[in-house]
């Protein structure tokens, strides 16, 4: 084990970036030595705010630096599979923004040769580290809900857009809108809450109503829109999947509709012991969970007290882990790449208009061995024939 050194590293992306940067702020094991991103502006503003020692323009300028060992990439989706690939061929361990790729051909070939490379390789997906999905994944790990029938899961914007003619309205660069940007972070919650069972069937519908009118764009001034651009993804969506062992799961999104919701997310479960809700309203951390069931017949409620904590932090401070220790990291590509297989389905739902089977897939979930797991195999196995 290699505890005692610290990890340097480079973050690309210098857009949500700014939450790798304050994610890696209380991890000592690690340095940021540079930093790489196109928007000069924002990019100098981040390095002399996090007193970042290097700069680079384009991500391979940064992959170039041999004092660099990891990365974590914040660039736009379409960008996601090559950097992943550059950085692993370059020897760098890699985390990854969600989604993990704009599509299942795209990430078979990121998990593919995430295996080969022996790094450690995972995707993004902070709001598992949440307090309030911590509680409630422990409570249907224990079997508190009994068993678990029905979830539901949705992050829904009344106005929230991200920029009319940005990537992220662009069907070719983003994959797809609110469902592949937000939905993607609640349906990875309530799948790995329910313990990851097997979805059999999809079936979808998506819309844009608001966006091509120009309308429900995010308010205030971190996206600039375009007003002329066209409008080219869904800004809603709605799906139901079925599940293996007879659990449905019902999903919607939206970056606009006219809703009482401003920007809300959650993920809810009923169990035939009891139920569970998460409901976030503007990011709030706390006062966020709710669990459901009854003393002597009575209907309870129970509403834990709850910790305020960084996500991303928490990510990176597994990732370290990962690094330094060989332990294994989670969320693995497979997991990003399953995520991705669904949205694909629910797009297929969507445009055919019939729901989707889906082929039982023969999944490994653990992720590369590393290079670090193989050595300690190696000398554990050396130490036993001395
Ligand atoms: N986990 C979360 O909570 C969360 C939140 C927001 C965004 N994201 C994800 O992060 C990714 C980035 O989103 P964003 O909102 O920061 O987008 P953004 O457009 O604001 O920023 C993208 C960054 O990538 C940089 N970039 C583009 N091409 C590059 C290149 N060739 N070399 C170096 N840098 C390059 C840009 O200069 C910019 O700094 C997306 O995949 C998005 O889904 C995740």
């Amino acid at each position: 084990m290699e505890t005692q050194r610290r990890v340097r590293v480079g973050i690309i992306g210098c857009g949500i970036g700014i939450f790798h940067l304050e994610g890696f702020e209380k991890e000592p094991r690690a340095e940021i030595v540079a930093l790489a991103g196109l928007d000069t502006d924002r990019c100098v503003m981040l390095q002399q705010r996090f007193s970042v020692p290097r700069r680079y323009g384009d991500y391979k300028d940064l992959l170039a630096d041999p004092d660099i060992e990891a990365v974590t990439i914040a660039v736009p989706n379409f960008l996601h599979e090559e950097v992943t690939l550059a950085a692993l061929a370059a020897g760098k361990h890699v985390l990854v923004e969600k989604p993990l790729a704009r599509n299942v051909a795209e990430g078979e070939r990121m998990v593919t040769a995430a295996r080969k490379s022996g790094k450690v390789f995972g995707v993004i997906f902070n709001r598992r580290s949440r307090h309030d999905v911590q509680l409630v994944k422990h409570e249907v790990a224990r079997g508190a809900l009994g068993r678990i029938y029905h979830g539901r899961a949705f992050w829904m914007r009344r106005s929230g857009i991200p920029g009319l003619g940005s990537w992220f309205t662009n069907k070719e660069l983003a994959g797809g809108g609110p469902l592949i940007d937000l939905g993607i972070h609640v349906l990875d919650m309530a799948l790995w809450i329910m313990g990851e069972p097997e979805p059999t069937a999809v079936s979808a519908a998506t819309y844009a109503a608001l966006g091509p009118k120009g309308r429900g764009m995010w308010q205030g001034a971190r996206f600039k829109a375009a007003p002329d651009a066209a409008y080219e993804v869904e800004d809603f969506a709605t799906a139901m999947i079925r599940f293996a062992n007879g659990m449905t799961l019902t999903l919607d999104t939206s970056w606009a509709g006219y809703t009482s919701h401003t920007d809300e997310f959650g993920v809810s479960f009923m169990g035939d012991e009891g139920g569970a809700e998460i409901h976030v309203k503007d990011y709030a951390d706390t006062g966020t969970l709710r669990f459901f069931s009854e003393i002597d017949g009575a209907p309870t409620v129970i509403e834990p007290r709850l910790q305020s904590i960084h996500n991303h932090g928490e990510v990176f401070r597994r990732f370290i882990d990962s690094i330094l220790t060989g332990v294994p990291f989670s969320p693995t590509g497979e997991e990003g790449l399953e995520r991705v297989r669904l949205i694909e389905a629910i797009y297929r739902s969507a445009a055919e208009g019939r729901e989707i089977a889906l082929a039982a897939q023969p999944i490994d979930r653990t992720g590369p061995r590393t290079e670090l797991a193989a050595r300690s195999a190696a000398e554990n196995s050396r130490e036993g024939t001395l």
